[in-house]
């Protein structure tokens, strides 16, 4: 959905956007990838939107597969000790694999994630990740295709939630209060969706 001006909400990313943007990853991606079948390596649930734009917009050949992952530490924080919930049914020994991120924060996730995927004798591994919180990040990560940059602040939308809610607004959204929010993991329910 495309929500008007929410109050305790700022804007980062317009649907607008996100489109321009994706449509260059896209555009990057084919042109790296010619000729080959590259692995989308996509994390639930986060990224599922990111990657239903992005491979629509691919004019190559490709896979899509799923990852599901747990880090310990919910809301904002990570501890970097991640927990495979589920697996790829893919064998990618061998394979161009394409990890599909929505956000990397502190990176501690998806320094894991690398770490388990490069143990398979991939091909090549490359991350494209939608967001990347560069300022603050702890372990030092390849981000091949990048969407934006974007300051340490808390974001929703497009995929990306606070306790399961909000993944399904059509752009990226700062939350500007985050205790509110913690207090009250809805209080932005009623002035978006109204109800
Ligand atoms: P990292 O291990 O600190 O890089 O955390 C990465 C994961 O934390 C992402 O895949 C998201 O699931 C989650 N995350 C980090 N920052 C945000 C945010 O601002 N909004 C929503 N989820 C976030
Ligand atoms: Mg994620």
């Amino acid at each position: 959905m495309t929500p008007g001006e929410v109050e305790g909400l700022r804007l980062i990313v317009s649907a607008e956007e996100l489109e321009v943007r994706i449509t260059e990853l896209a555009n990057a991606i084919s042109a790296d990838y010619a000729g080959k079948r590259p692995v989308f390596v996509t994390i639930l649930k986060g990224a599922t939107q990111f990657l239903a734009d992005l491979t629509m917009r691919c004019s190559i050949d490709l896979e899509i597969d799923f990852m599901s992952i747990s880090s310990f530490g919910s809301g904002r924080s990570s501890s970097g000790v991640v927990r495979i919930e589920k697996d790829l049914t893919t064998d990618i020994t061998g394979r161009d694999v394409v990890v599909v991120e929505d956000i990397v924060d502190t990176g501690l996730t998806l320094n894991y994630l690398l770490r388990v995927l490069h143990a398979r004798d991939p091909l090549s591994v490359s991350v494209c990740a939608l967001l990347d919180k560069d300022v603050r990040r702890i372990v030092d990560l390849p981000i091949e295709y990048r969407g934006f940059s974007i300051p340490d602040s808390f974001v929703i939308g497009y995929g990306l939630d606070f306790e399961q809610l909000y993944r399904n607004i059509d752009a990226i959204y700062e939350v500007v209060d985050v205790d509110r929010l913690i207090a009250s993991p809805d209080a932005f329910v009623a002035g978006l969706f109204g109800h």
